[in-house]
């Protein structure tokens, strides 16, 4: 298994590209199979979680295609086998999006039920309780969802209000309804940015949704969906890694490639710390630390409020900053595993249930830590990187789950950084640049 072994001390200096966002390409991806006409993803980022979704697609039946390698041209005109399968699923949770397009295509779906992961139990209820609003009749067997449409075959539009925010659960059911009887509304849906990429994705191909961005999305149903082209949008929560990385050094980042308005609650609340960052244009960023920073509040929340998917990197952050800082991580109920390891570098760090007591600032040193989960990693690559010697980051393969090539990206702005891969002797070895994601 590949580890970093990361030199910290570097101020980071220069310029950084952002990759399209995973979190993105997946619901995309996953759209492809709502028709049997071809859809031309670019801008997809060249990390695991986009191969094991490559994966799904053909073992459903579909094609993929790769001109280049950010791009996909997906034809799903011969999905035979409507299953995903728990040896997928259980690496990726984001498979449970083949179940609404299998569905309201084929009107049948079999996914195997997604455990718990790292950060938290992760129901799908809500995914659930929607498509049977949609008329679908739900069995669980063991282990995996089957869903069947009713005896029409399509689903029928309706209204549902979800419980509670659910990203994928509001894709899901945006995707199920594009292809349903009549109009469905959504209400208290997920208003990401990789929502709205996702709807304007499902209007190029025919569908017709309006309202993404906001609580209230409304889809009338068509009969069915033809072809379209389209590019993912940039990745904005590695372009919050990377302001955090700036500050975190003492550096200096151009961040280009990205969409600074997608994360205007992440940059107001590392302004508010005393990060310096400056919208250069409509897709760069300036990002440098010149004053010591002071510790903040933060309350992780639904989009458009803190992601928690920048909780772990802020967290670090908040390790060199002056003062107390108290993290409420809202979200999510187990999203503090990269505590114990900070700690482990000497940070100081009390957890009290949602609610993390960050004291700063602490000069951290270099020790072997042990990722858990795709953004526990990016915030000890971060520790990584300002603690005085050597830091070995274990699993690095959760990293790769969702960063493209961040070592080389970080190599590139002043980091010592390598990847190490045990070899058949067991020894460590160096691995060269480009050749990660195996
Ligand atoms: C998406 O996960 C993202 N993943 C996550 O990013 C992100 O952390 C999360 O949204 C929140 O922003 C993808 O888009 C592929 P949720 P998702 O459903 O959709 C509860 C990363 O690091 N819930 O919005 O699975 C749930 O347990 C990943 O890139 C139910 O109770 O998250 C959680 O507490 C990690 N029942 C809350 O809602 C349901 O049916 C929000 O989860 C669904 C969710």
């Amino acid at each position: 298994m590949d580890k970093f072994l990361i030199r910290g001390g570097n101020p980071l200096k220069g310029t950084v590209s952002i990759s399209g966002a995973k979190n993105s390409a997946l619901p995309c991806m996953a759209a492809a199979l709502l028709t049997p006409e071809t859809v031309i993803l670019h801008n997809l980022p060249y990390a695991r979680d986009i191969i094991t979704q490559r994966r799904l697609l053909e073992d459903l039946g579909a094609t993929v295609l790769t001109p280049e390698l950010r791009t996909h041209k997906i034809n799903a005109s011969h999905v035979e086998v409507f299953e995903a399968p728990y040896e997928l699923v259980k690496t990726m949770r984001a498979s449970v999006l083949a179940l609404g397009p299998l569905l309201a295509r084929f009107g049948k779906a079999k996914v195997s039920l997604p455990g718990g992961c790292a950060i938290g139990t992760r129901p799908i209820d809500l995914h659930l309780a929607g498509f049977e609003k949609l008329g679908a009749e739900i069995r669980l067997e063991a282990g995996n969802v089957v869903a069947r449409a009713p005896q029409s075959g399509r689903l029928i539009g309706t209204e549902i209000r979800f419980e509670k925010v659910t990203v994928t659960g509001t894709e899901n059911l945006i995707m199920a309804a594009s292809l349903a009887k009549g109009k469905t509304i959504l209400h208290n849906a997920a208003r990401e940015p990789e929502v709205i990429d996702l709807c304007e994705l499902l209007n190029r191909m025919g569908a017709r949704v309006r309202g993404a961005g906001t609580e209230t999305i409304e889809i009338e149903g068509v009969q069915a969906l033809g072809g379209a082209e389209h590019t993912i949008i940039p990745d904005r929560i590695e372009t919050g890694t990377f302001i955090v990385a700036a500050a975190i050094t003492g550096g200096e980042l151009e961040i280009k490639d990205c969409r600074p308005e997608h994360l205007q609650s992440v940059i107001d609340k590392l302004t508010e710390v005393g990060v310096e960052i400056e919208e250069v244009n409509s897709s760069t960023l300036a990002a440098r630390k010149r004053k010591p920073l002071r510790s903040c509040e933060l309350n992780t929340a639904p989009y458009p409020e803190f992601p928690t998917d920048m909780q772990a990197q802020y967290m670090a952050l908040m390790t060199q900053s002056e003062g107390r800082s108290v993290i409420a991580e809202t979200v999510f109920e187990n999203r503090f595993m990269h505590a114990s390891e900070l700690q482990r570098m000497g940070a100081r760090i009390t957890l009290d249930g949602h609610h993390a007591m960050v004291d700063g600032p602490t000069p951290l040193a270099g020790a072997p830590v042990l990722a858990s989960d795709l953004r526990a990693s990016a915030s000890l690559v971060l520790a990584g990187l300002v603690a005085d010697g050597e830091s070995i980051i274990h699993r690095v393969y959760h990293i790769d789950r969702g960063y493209e090539r961040i070592e080389a990206k970080l190599r590139a702005v002043g980091a010592d950084i390598e990847r190490l891969r045990e070899s058949v002797t067991g020894t460590l070895e160096q691995v060269p640049g480009d050749v990660a994601v195996a």
